[in-house]
């Protein structure tokens, strides 16, 4: 089963119930923006009838193309595609439909068998008109058709081959909706006299907040009264409903700007929120990390940079060694791993296929699997051994803010969890939202550095030890929203390379807490300045030595060195932000990126 892992990041809706359909799958897809796409299309039973409307670019042009039709439908699916087999083009957006003009479909992922089964399809006699491989599955369920859509599903998936979630209607019986799910995330919505289908919980809590996350190898034959959830060979499944315990309010913008703003100024909040979760020291799980002869990290991007910190805490207070890898990477590598190690995978959505599967590549060879995860219910939380949650609530900027502060937070109590001074410790992670609080209360003056130095095209972000970690991240934070060229760099290995790169167009964004290698970043802050780079440097509040050395200087509390990635972090998000938003781009959705990572 888990050597399906070719996805995409598509966004899927459904529903069929006793309100107009059109409603609740175009405000299901505004919600899935924030994935990734480049079309969208609905398809609803209409009168007997399928009605197809699909349009290349954002969602408002669909809305645009729908004006003025009166469409009642009660059953419905919707699509937002991020392109992999063919063309960006209408023809190739879906949803799909059939030979016959009767089954509609949409899907995420990839049929790897598509060529094949389009051969068969054709030397049948059907036309197919796009380029896709989603069509293959329509018509392959048209043909399998004997007067029940869920044992046409059934006998279809028997001959499909890839990773994929679909949703399929048909006019045959309107009332109905059908959907796979085979290692492409789906989650069911429960309702009352209605139920829904989505690729992500965020497009269901306008209408419900009682969800049934699917597993992979599970079918659900949705109806307006009710849903059976089946496994691939068709035995009726039980499966729990759950409650998902954000509300709209926090999926939605609340008079910020952008999304990503409100999830930066959010912090203080959910740190709080997190913290408290993992307040009393015995609760956190029933082993110890000193159980393990060593933990392994696996994780991308933010998450790989939450990790390489929680590296630092986690030796320091258990002596035990950690190798932080990224995902992509140890996946390939055959790295011995076995019963004696711990690995943690760490993710915001718990759907990236590189974190997934690349843990349990190594579950599989034995090791204990533990998660942090944001998405309750996810598929890494259902298929780790043990789960950490960050208590962040959704996050919908592509840019991860309040879901690194969440992590580092999970992996400090993580790391003192057990440890001689625990409380001495969790009482300083405490202090921490309110330090946040303090240090986003002084936007203002990251904002006037951003607009000074928004026409910069390279930055050079440096850090070490603890801070090291955020150097990368603020410069994973500038180059993703802002496209400028940026490089995250451990600063006592800038000699040895980069620092050919410094010269006075380019600045430097230096992090100087007092800490344990405060002087040593004090040097290699001369060493820019040497060669006539602008430093910004990041420290103490009322450090007079970095205020005179430095270009200029941004200022946060003082903390002890364990809690200082928590407020250095802060204006660099900032930093980024204002720079993206000053050279007008589309924040919360990057050019190129989506949310969640679904590919290999
Ligand atoms: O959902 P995950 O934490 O597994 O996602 C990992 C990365 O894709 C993610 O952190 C990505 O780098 C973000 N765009 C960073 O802002």
């Amino acid at each position: 089963m888990f050597s399906l892992i070719i996805l995409t990041m598509c966004g899927i809706v459904g529903y069929v119930g006793t309100s107009p359909a059109l409603i609740v799958l175009l405000e299901g897809l505004e919600r899935l923006e924030y994935r990734g796409y480049d079309s969208a299309g609905v398809a609803l039973i209409e009168n007997g009838r399928l009605h197809v409307d699909k349009k290349v670019g954002k969602i408002r042009e669909l809305v645009r193309s729908l004006w003025g039709k009166e469409l009642k439908a009660m059953t419905g699916i919707g699509h937002t595609r991020w392109a992999t087999h063919g063309e960006v083009c209408e023809l190739n957006a879906h949803p799909h439909t059939s030979c016959s003009g009767d089954f509609a479909l949409v899907h995420n992922g990839i049929v790897e068998n598509y060529r094949e089964l389009k051969q068969k399809l054709e030397s049948l006699g059907i036309e197919y008109k796009s380029q896709t491989d989603t069509e293959a599955i329509v018509h392959l369920i048209d043909l399998n058709y004997e007067g029940d859509l869920l044992k046409a599903v059934l006998k279809t998936i028997k001959s499909l081959k890839g990773a994929y979630a679909f949703a399929v209607i048909s006019t045959r019986e309107p009332n109905r909706i059908v959907a796979v799910r085979y290692g492409s995330p789906l989650v069911v919505g429960v309702g009352k006299n209605e139920n829904f289908i989505a690729s992500d919980i965020p497009a269901l809590l306008p209408f419900t907040r009682e969800v049934i996350p699917l597993d992979d190898g599970e079918v659900v034959d949705l109806r307006p009264d009710g849903l059976f959830i089946y496994d691939f060979e068709g035995n009726l499944l039980t499966k729990e409903v759950m409650h998902v315990p954000w509300d709209i309010i926090s999926a939605e913008k609340g008079g910020f700007k952008h999304f990503m703003l409100k999830e930066i100024f959010e912090q203080p909040r959910t740190l709080g929120d997190t913290i408290r979760g993992y307040i009393s020291r015995d609760i956190i799980l029933p082993f110890s990390l000193r159980d393990f002869r060593r933990v392994v990290v696996v994780a991308c991007g933010t998450s790989y940079h939450a990790g390489l910190v929680g590296k630092y805490w986690i030796e320091k207070y258990t002596r035990v060694p950690v190798e932080v890898a990224y995902a992509s990477e140890i996946r390939y590598a055959d790295m011995p791993v076995g019963e004696n190690d711990l690995v943690l995978a760490i993710s915001q959505s718990g759907e990236t296929a590189d974190t997934r599967f690349s843990a349990l590549a190594m579950k599989e060879k034995g090791a204990t699997l533990l998660s942090i995860v944001n998405v309750m219910g996810s598929a890494l939380d259902r298929e780790s051994d043990h789960t950490l949650y960050t208590h962040a609530g959704p996050e919908i900027g592509v840019a991860a803010t309040k879901t690194f502060t969440a992590q580092m937070a999970v992996l400090f109590a993580l790391s003192v969890n057990q440890s001689e001074s625990a409380q001495e410790k969790m009482e300083n992670l405490l202090k921490v939202p309110h330090l946040v609080e303090e240090v986003l209360s002084k936007s203002e003056k990251v904002k006037e550095l951003a607009l000074k130095y928004a026409n910069s095209t390279d930055f050079l972000y440096l850090g070490r030890f603890l801070n090291y970690p955020i150097a990368l991240e603020g410069a994973l934070k500038l180059k993703e929203i802002s496209y400028i060229h940026a490089e995250g760099y451990p600063a006592g290995e800038m000699k040895h390379g980069p620092i050919a790169l410094i010269d006075e167009k380019t600045p430097t964004v230096a992090l100087a807490p007092r800490d344990r290698v405060y002087e040593k970043m004090l040097s290699n802050i001369e060493e820019v300045l040497a060669r006539k780079g602008k430093v910004i440097g990041v420290g103490f509040e009322g450090d007079e030595t970095l205020r005179k050395v430095c270009t200029h200087t941004i200022e946060i509390p003082q903390v002890d060195e364990d809690m200082t990635p928590f407020l250095t972090i802060l204006p660099l998000q900032l930093f980024a932000y204002y720079i993206a938003d000053y050279l007008g781009l589309d924040v919360d959705q990057p050019r190129n990126l989506a949310k969640t990572v679904t590919v290999e």
